[in-house]
């Protein structure tokens, strides 16, 4: 019935020059589906009992790595965002990586200064390679047309756009090729390997002498090239390397790499029974989690694509969209994902490499915005570096559910306290935030509801509990 669907669906696609792309994603995305059915079936779990901590050799320490600033190695590389997921977690309405960080410039902007400043330094011509969706390709087209002209080389590709599923017949939503964008998705940083190959950009980069792409999320200011480990990834002829850090308390969650009988694989939260999940979020048991900075051999990408060797975990992920028309209920639909961190097991000398924290500074929420926004870091070549008196880890910050959207953040909290000497702040309720306000140790400000606390400019907060509907 699906694999029907489909071919209808293909039937409706009225640009001739565009019904041989419609059709391979279709049976690309039939694929999944399938699988997706079989693993249903079967009750695909992963067992517990198979599962081992990483083997010292499958994770190895970055500051074990040979320091000798092998610069040859650069004309081999190119540079990959995941660009193609929106900002709506955070309240906006178009890409997360146009989000503003840092002196009016963006995500994006950030990552274009780094690279600029890599190629410079270095003499190079290293590509920026972005993954876009449907999604976010017309936004981030405008904002890379200011870097036409710049020593900088720009690409990019769109990934997949899948029908979404009807949770109840497992049928497509849309109903035809042209059907409302609400009705399809893109299916996850998984489907970079096929949305690389299926759009030429694989072979163009080949072309180019690029052998080495070095991927992250758009959002992690943290990934930059790290001469170290793509000098580990030439001379240790590894396919895959993800680069994994030390978990904490605060990111118990994240997906982390196991040994599955000799073999390395992530795992994810999602595929944890429940009665382990404890085990699995224990930081002794599993040390390291996925910072999604990862390092591919694109000859080894082209061919697990070519042999079609993909079968990375498919992730369900449940939602609902609003009907079409007033009055009708909303329609619960399915939508199948794959992680790029998945497809590790399908790579010769796959491993990790623990780095350290700094690689990892994602911004998720507006407590991580205010974080790389703040005093703690400077701006050096569109890297954030922390600042050299800070003791200790980054700060704690959980601003609560005023603070959701960017917008609501900006103007609760228009400039950015001092946060230098901050070790946990927790903000809940409607509380405005004056200028020049410094952040000292635990600050904890609760706002009943019905009122505000406004702290004053220039106020100092030290080791407080600010209560109430109390104004300072
Ligand atoms: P996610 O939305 O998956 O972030 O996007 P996350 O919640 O941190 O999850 P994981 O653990 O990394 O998966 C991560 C990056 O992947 C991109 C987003 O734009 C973001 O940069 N992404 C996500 C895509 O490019 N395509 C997708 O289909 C999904």
């Amino acid at each position: 019935q699906m694999r029907n669907a489909l071919n209808q669906l293909a039937d409706t696609v009225t640009d001739p020059n565009d019904k041989e792309r419609f059709e391979t994603e279709m049976d690309n995305f039939f694929s999944l589906f399938r699988r997706y059915l079989n693993d249903k079936a079967k009750g695909n779990a992963i067992e517990w009992s198979r599962i081992a901590p990483p083997k010292p050799e499958q994770v190895v320490e970055y500051d074990d790595l040979a320091n000798s600033e092998a610069v040859e190695f650069l004309g081999k590389l190119a540079v990959v965002k995941l660009n193609g997921g929106l900002g709506t977690s955070m309240g906006c309405v178009g890409p997360k990586s146009v989000i503003e960080v840092r002196d009016g410039m963006s995500f994006l902007d950030l990552s274009v200064r780094q690279i600029e400043y890599l190629n410079r330094t270095y003499n190079v011509n290293v590509p920026f390679v972005l993954m876009n969706s449907f999604n976010t390709d017309a936004d981030t087209a405008n904002i890379i047309k200011k870097y036409e002209g710049h020593n900088i080389d720009i690409m990019t590709f769109n990934q997949s756009k899948y029908p979404r599923v009807l949770k109840d017949s497992l049928l497509p939503a849309p109903k035809n090729a042209q059907s409302q964008i609400s009705d399809w998705y893109p299916p996850g940083h998984g489907d970079v390997f096929e949305s690389l190959y299926n759009s030429g950009i694989l072979d163009q980069l080949l072309e180019r002498g690029v052998e080495i792409i070095f991927l992250s999320n758009a959002d992690n200011l943290g990934a930059v090239v790290d001469l170290r480990i793509l000098q580990h990834m030439v001379e240790t002829k590894a396919e895959y390397i993800m680069e994994l850090t030390d978990k904490t308390k605060a990111d118990v969650k994240g997906g982390t790499i196991i040994d599955y009988e000799g073999s390395v694989r992530l795992l994810e939260i999602a595929q944890v029974p429940k009665e382990h999940v404890n085990e699995f979020k224990s930081i002794k048991k599993f040390k390291y989690f996925n910072t999604n900075n990862i390092w591919m051999n694109l000859r080894a990408i082209k061919r697990v694509v070519e042999n079609n060797e993909l079968a990375m975990e498919i992730i369900p992920n449940g939602k609902s969209i609003p009907a079409d028309k007033k009055g009708e209920s909303d329609v619960s639909i399915i939508q199948l994902e794959t992680a790029v961190g998945a497809a590790i097991r399908h790579f010769n000398n796959a491993h990790g490499v623990n780095v350290p924290r700094r690689r990892f500074l994602p911004v998720k929420t507006c407590s991580d915005l205010m974080l790389v926004k703040s005093n703690l870091y400077t701006l050096k070549h569109g890297q954030l570096v922390i600042d050299p008196n800070r003791f200790g880890p980054a700060p704690l910050i959980k601003l609560g559910s005023d603070f959701k959207k960017v917008s609501s953040f900006q103007s609760r909290i228009p400039s950015i306290p001092n946060i230098v000497e901050l070790d946990h702040l927790t903000i809940t309720g409607p509380v405005n935030i004056g200028r020049g306000v410094t952040l000292r140790g635990t600050v904890i400000i609760v706002c009943s509801e019905g009122s505000t606390i406004d702290i004053p400019p220039g106020s100092i907060l030290e080791n407080v509990v600010v209560q109430g509907s109390l104004r300072l």
